[in-house]
């Protein structure tokens, strides 16, 4: 979509919602003010990402309450509306009808003054037991410190959960539920067990360290009473300062819990036991192996897979935005408890006119291959590697101006820039299948559907070439395609 007639429609969108009276809150108008002064300069500028889901401008962070809710899949965001720097928190609000197209809305949650509310941080969606759709997060008040004051808090919305209403139930937790002091207590979580809705939170339980996952479990319908059924998960690392956004949800028969530690993101795959509300992990991994890959959350789709997205950043700063998502990775587990993850089939649908080579001999000195003349692409490699010890991408501007983005294998490691990840081919098949997202200024790799690095790249020109290379031994593509990517809006 044209971004002046992305602006129009905002600007649609958000007038009658004003004059219905939605926009209640002084703050609100003020944010959607500021936030559309913004949009043509961070529009504008060169690196703003097409197709992974942003603010229309201004700092945005952690996805949050994603939810396929009447038709539509949901997502949220934490979003500083008043400047491209972080800042106190509001709830922004795109949703999709095909997990292609994305649609603007206008702001969902801000901070109630009047109820003592100076920001809205993270949290989740969920269908409560009367079969309202509600939202949950960690609400911070204006003299009190996140580290030791929060409270969890909860809004019920309409059926395009475009407008919430602040239970009158607030704060539906408080400390005061907790046996213990719990530190950096935040970002709810719901999920189900049979015929029990618990709550997850992240935070530490002494005043640096001990990170560790708190559970509670509703007790009436309404989900406004909760009970704390104690410690569900110890971070086994004793240095980890803490867990943000925890995840817990199920993949065939294994529980599986994400947190954000302050660094890479974790998974761990094991056991939960309802009754005594513990979590036993097995295995552990790394969901992304740049460090631009943050708080993801995850969403049940209505065929039960689930996908995961992830604030990504590190962008430079003073260009009207910062922050987006990255592109929906679907879950799976190998057969060894190991996260598998895929890029949304539905990506697919935003793919152009493609670039095919076939039989690609990559040990007589490579190839030089034209790509798509935009830097908007996706390039799908398939590589067979009998011997050769190394492969090597390079994606470089066509006026080469500036470094190339080098992606490389050496059979036991996948460099993308300076992120390393271990990555071994079976042995009976020794291939490699790389898909490479390049948005911009955000790269995003897949390899052999496990391994994922994001990095945040200096955006290529228009004329992009693919350097693609094997040393000592041989290897060859069988297929690589490439293909410009549509925009998301
Ligand atoms: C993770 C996080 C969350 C918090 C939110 C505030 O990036 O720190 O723990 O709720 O961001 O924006």
């Amino acid at each position: 979509m044209p971004q002046t007639l992305r602006i129009i429609l905002l600007a649609i969108f958000c007038l009658p919602l004003c004059s219905r009276g939605a926009f209640t809150n002084e703050a609100n108008v003020r944010a959607t003010v500021a936030m559309q002064a913004a949009v043509p300069r961070a529009q504008a500028d060169p690196g703003h990402p097409i197709f992974h889901v942003t603010a229309p401008a201004q700092w945005m962070n952690d996805p949050n309450g994603p939810i396929f809710y009447k038709g539509f899949y949901h997502l949220f965001y934490q979003l500083h509306p008043f400047s491209d720097e972080s800042g106190p928190k509001f709830w922004g609000h795109v949703r999709s009808r095909d997990l292609v197209k994305w649609e603007p809305l206008p702001v969902a949650l801000w901070p109630s003054r009047e109820l003592g509310e100076a920001e809205v941080w993270s949290g989740c969606c969920t269908i409560n037991g009367l079969g309202q759709p509600m939202c949950f997060y960690t609400s911070v008040g204006p003299a009190k410190g996140a580290f030791d004051h929060a409270e969890q808090w909860a809004a019920v919305g309409d059926d395009d959960l475009i407008t919430w209403q602040k239970s009158p139930a607030n704060p539906v937790l408080t400390d005061a539920l907790n046996e213990k002091k719990i530190y950096d207590w935040r970002d709810p979580f719901i999920f189900h067990d049979g015929k029990k809705t618990f709550l997850v939170t992240g935070g530490h339980m002494a005043r640096e360290h001990q990170a560790a996952v708190n559970i509670y479990e509703a007790e009436n319908p309404e989900l406004t009473k909760w009970k704390h059924r104690g410690v569900m998960f110890e971070h086994p690392d004793t240095g980890a300062p803490t867990v943000e956004c925890p995840n817990f949800f199920k993949l065939g028969d294994q529980w599986v819990l994400f947190v954000s530690p302050y660094g890479k993101v974790q998974y761990f795959v094991g056991d939960f036991d309802a009754a005594t509300c513990r979590f036993q992990a097995r295995t552990r991994g790394l969901l992304d192996y740049g460090s631009s890959f943050y708080a993801p959350n995850t969403m049940q789709v209505p065929d039960g897979r689930r996908l995961v997205w992830g604030w990504l950043n590190g962008f430079p700063g003073g260009r009207g935005w910062n922050g987006c998502l990255s592109v929906p990775r679907e879950l799976g587990l190998s057969r060894d408890g190991q996260l598998r993850q895929n890029p949304a089939p539905q990506l697919s649908k935003l793919r152009g006119q493609p670039v095919t080579w076939r039989n690609v001999r990559l040990d007589n000195g490579g190839e030089i291959l034209p790509l798509p003349k935009t830097n908007t692409l996706e390039i799908q490699a398939e590589i067979d590697l009998p011997t050769a010890k190394r492969i090597v991408l390079e994606i470089q501007s066509g006026t080469k101006t500036g470094p190339p983005i080098n992606v490389s294998f050496n059979g036991a490691e996948l460099q993308v820039l300076d992120a390393i990840a271990p990555l071994t081919l079976p042995q009976d098949s020794r291939k490699l299948t790389l898909r490479i997202f390049m948005d911009r200024s955000v790269l995003e790799v897949f390899a052999n559907e496990t391994v994922c690095i994001t990095k945040i790249i200096p955006s290529l020109d228009a004329s992009p070439v693919l350097e693609i290379r094997a040393t000592d031994g041989a290897a060859s593509a069988k297929r690589i395609d490439a293909w410009p990517m549509k925009t998301i809006w």
